[in-house]
């Protein structure tokens, strides 16, 4: 069939709104008509090349935080049928592999395939240019098309009644930040929190801290928004800069650091995540969440401190979540008015309005912006 898809075309250059061939599905595989993706960092840093090599080159279909409506099943997939509304895990979740059965379906071994970016079972396309070109795909889902096909491990079914709309954040932003500070940072009643960088996902790193019972949840982020969003959410205080938390550690922790530093800047790198190491107190965990270039060598990480103050450096991918538990989980959550997740959506746009929406986030004017298909 014929379909429509933002693809990457070349690093650095805006995304290409275009017609696509997509192949039907085949065994294990799921054709989805797409609801709604949200247009998160990570996508950025395909574009930008900051993650190469984690990601499959270009030509790519970007996307990885999608829900729709499934049309089609390949041959062996008998747990969805058409009509079924789905989410997109960005990591698939096999249910097999050691980590899957180890409870950690965020570190599944099928996401192996993400350099690759075809199909997880035959390593072949159903993406293709008009032309005849194999498409890759972000995650191996590439949400930002109005269908696309997948393998069923990257589909958590949920309910025809909830909000489809709302429902594509799940599949990265609010697992991923919520997970960052209740899974990775272990957050815990009466700790101290630092969230530094309050978008997409830092947002939902502040309302997991929050629900899990922090005392302090400052939020860190150079942008005013940010900050008042931030506060919204859930924090208690806000720092325009590292520095500027660094100042109030008095206020804020008694002079003993924070807990737990949970890192979601847009992106990451060595020379920040210094400084920010040195906001956390003894014992505390300082999570990575945010995505540094695959081209750094070295963090500036005074390694002396971790021994004396036994601090300890976590690297957190999809919020250390077990998606098949996770996203209903959560999705219940907000249905019962105990997480904000309209609050996250500052902004929609339709598929041909994606480069406006990624310059939003640039601008720091969005939380998340999604794009809303028909
Ligand atoms: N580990 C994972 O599983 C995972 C999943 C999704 C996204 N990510 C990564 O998380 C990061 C955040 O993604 P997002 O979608 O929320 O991005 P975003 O652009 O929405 O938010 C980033 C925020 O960081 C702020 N910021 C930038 N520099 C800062 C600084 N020096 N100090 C404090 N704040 C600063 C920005 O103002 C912005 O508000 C990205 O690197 C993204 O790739 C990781
Ligand atoms: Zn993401
Ligand atoms: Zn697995």
């Amino acid at each position: 069939m014929r379909t429509r898809a933002a693809v990457l075309r070349e690093l650095h250059q805006p995304w290409s709104v275009e017609e696509i061939e997509l192949d039907p599905p085949k065994h294990g595989e799921v054709l989805v008509k797409l609801a709604a993706s949200g247009m998160c960092h990570s996508d950025e840093h395909a574009m930008d090349g900051h993650i190469a090599g984690i990601v499959p080159p270009p030509p790519m279909i970007g996307g990885h935080e999608g829900s729709g409506v499934v049309q089609e099943v390949g041959e062996g997939v008998d747990w969805l049928e058409p009509g079924d509304h789905v989410i997109f895990g960005f990591v698939p979740a096999c249910g097999r592999c050691p980590s899957c059965a180890a409870g950690h379906s965020n570190l599944c071994d099928e996401a192996a395939a993400f350099p690759e970016g075809t199909q997880i079972t035959d390593h072949t396309a159903r993406h293709h240019t008009l032309d005849g070109e194999d498409l890759t795909l972000m995650c191996l889902l590439g949400t930002f098309a109005e269908h696309t096909v997948v393998n069923e491990a990257s589909c958590i079914k949920i309910d025809k009644d909830w909000p489809l709309d709302k429902a594509c954040l799940f599949g990265c932003g609010v697992v991923t930040g919520w997970g960052s500070a209740v899974y990775s940072a272990g957050v815990e009643p009466g700790d101290y929190v630092a969230v530094v960088g309050c978008g997409g996902i830092g947002s939902n790193a502040i309302q997991g801290a929050k629900m899990a019972g922090a005392r302090v949840v400052a939020a860190i982020d150079p942008i005013e928004f940010k900050r008042e969003k931030a506060m919204e959410f859930g924090a208690t205080h806000a720092f325009s800069s590292i520095e500027e938390a660094m100042g109030n550690l008095g206020d804020t922790t008694w002079d003993r650091g924070y807990d737990k530093v949970i890192m979601t800047m847009g992106t990451g790198d060595g020379e920040t995540l210094g400084q920010a190491f040195n906001l956390g107190g003894k014992r505390s965990k300082i999570v990575i969440t945010n995505l540094h270039s695959t081209a750094e060598g070295s963090i500036a990480v005074p390694a002396i401190m971790m021994t004396m103050m036994e601090k300890q450096v976590v690297g957190a991918l999809f919020g250390s979540a077990n998606i098949r538990k996770d996203i209903p989980r959560l999705f219940e959550l907000y249905l019962a008015g105990q997480l904000k997740i309209d609050e996250l959506i500052t902004r929609t746009y339709t598929l041909d309005q994606i480069n406006e929406g990624y310059q939003a986030m640039r601008d720091g004017e969005n939380i998340r912006g999604v794009i809303m298909f028909d």
